[in-house]
């Protein structure tokens, strides 16, 4: 996507030093802690550093962090790091986002059947090709989408916008490119469709107020950010046309872990009868998980009390600052997730089309799996 004009993807491979002879290979980032205030990239030089940029989301969301973890195994091979200790490593960093785990995972199956001396070579063309696939799916996705948006939008009148409500950074920060959630939005967008989207700002980190709201402004899409409890509000009051969320893990049943929040999203939108669809690539299916809640289902990730307790922010006058929410002596907890069970979910949209959130309608458009 564009930042200030200029192409970008979330995470990418290069030689730290392309005049050099040694091309010593580094993952290369957007510092997403940084935004909206300050674009910068980050070099990554071991596999510590890459997970440790995952596990201080430096890096984060579902396909981003799967194609980070990719590009770190590339780098533990070129590197003649111990591979199996560098996938545990990456594994480690984050629990829900099945992603991660699934792009390690292919990287172990590929290199278990090569050469030593080809690893390094063969583990950064598959590092490539699953940035390139998750690019590709998100893109397919928007495609698929767009096609609802255009259907609500015919039902509007002229020049009326098609309202979208959607939670977290599901965005093209959180994949490769494109994103998920967001990508029928950029489609519509494209093709002159009038949409506007109702951003949920995403507390504790404020994703949306703070990645997603960025993201829609870069591409000029008409957006507000609101606070997380004002969408079932604006649903009432006939605000909101469809919800859109992304997903960190789906079921092979359809039940859907997302930011903490959506699930109230999903509730508010069947007590109105509004759509709520989820937009996944088909690497966010846990095909292993039939059920989502409770025991045995999606691990669920608990972060620290810190991200409710402080927040980081610019002064009125624009210095960055953090200040302190909650008065001392009070704990926190900070549930990273929650599963909306899939009856709630109005249709999955996935790059091979739009699906029901069930075992038949995932297996009908995915039958090898
Ligand atoms: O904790 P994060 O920011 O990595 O959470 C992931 C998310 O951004 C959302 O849950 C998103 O909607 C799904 S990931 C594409």
């Amino acid at each position: 996507m564009l930042v200030n004009g200029q192409a970008y993807r979330t995470v990418w491979m290069m030689d730290s030093d392309s005049d050099s002879s040694s091309g010593v290979p580094v993952v290369r980032i957007i510092d997403q802690r940084l935004l909206p205030w300050e674009f910068r990239v980050m070099d990554l030089g071991t596999v510590a550093a890459v997970a440790h940029a995952i596990s201080d989301m430096a890096v984060r969301g579902a396909g981003c962090i799967g194609a980070t973890a990719g590009y770190g195994m590339a780098l533990a091979a070129a590197l003649g790091e111990d591979l199996e200790a560098a996938g545990a490593q990456l594994k480690g960093t984050r629990p829900t986002a099945v992603n991660l785990a699934w792009a390690v995972d292919r990287q172990f199956e590929v290199l278990r059947t090569t050469d030593a001396a080809q690893q390094a070579v063969v583990a950064r063309e598959t590092a490539e090709a699953i940035a390139d696939e998750d690019a590709a799916a998100c893109q397919a996705i928007g495609e698929h989408g767009l096609a609802l948006i255009r259907e609500i939008a015919a039902t509007k009148r002229p020049g009326e916008p098609v309202n979208v409500l959607t939670h977290c950074n599901a965005g093209w920060l959180a994949f490769v490119d494109h994103g998920s959630a967001t990508a029928p939005i950029y489609a519509a967008h494209d093709a002159g469709l009038p949409v506007h989207v109702w951003v949920d700002e995403t507390r504790p980190r404020n994703q949306g107020a703070r990645l997603t709201a960025w993201e829609l402004h870069q591409h000029g899409v008409p957006h507000t950010v609101i606070a997380d409890n004002a969408g079932g509000h604006l649903m009432q009051q006939g605000q909101v046309d469809l919800v859109i969320t992304g997903t960190d893990r789906t079921t092979r049943t359809g039940d859907v872990a997302n930011k903490i929040g959506t699930y109230l999203k999903a509730l508010a939108a069947r007590d109105n009868s509004l759509p709520f669809y989820v937009a996944l690539p088909s690497s966010t299916v846990d095909w292993k998980t039939r059920d989502g809640v409770g025991k045995g289902g999606i691990p669920i990730e608990e972060r620290s009390s810190d991200e409710l307790i402080w927040m980081d922010g610019l002064t009125r006058t624009g210095e960055k600052t953090e200040i302190r929410l909650v008065s001392e002596g009070s704990g926190a907890a900070n549930p990273a997730f929650d599963v909306t069970p899939a009856r709630l979910v109005t249709g999955l949209i996935t790059e091979r089309g739009i699906c029901a959130a069930s075992e038949d309608g995932l297996r009908g458009l995915f039958p090898g799996k």
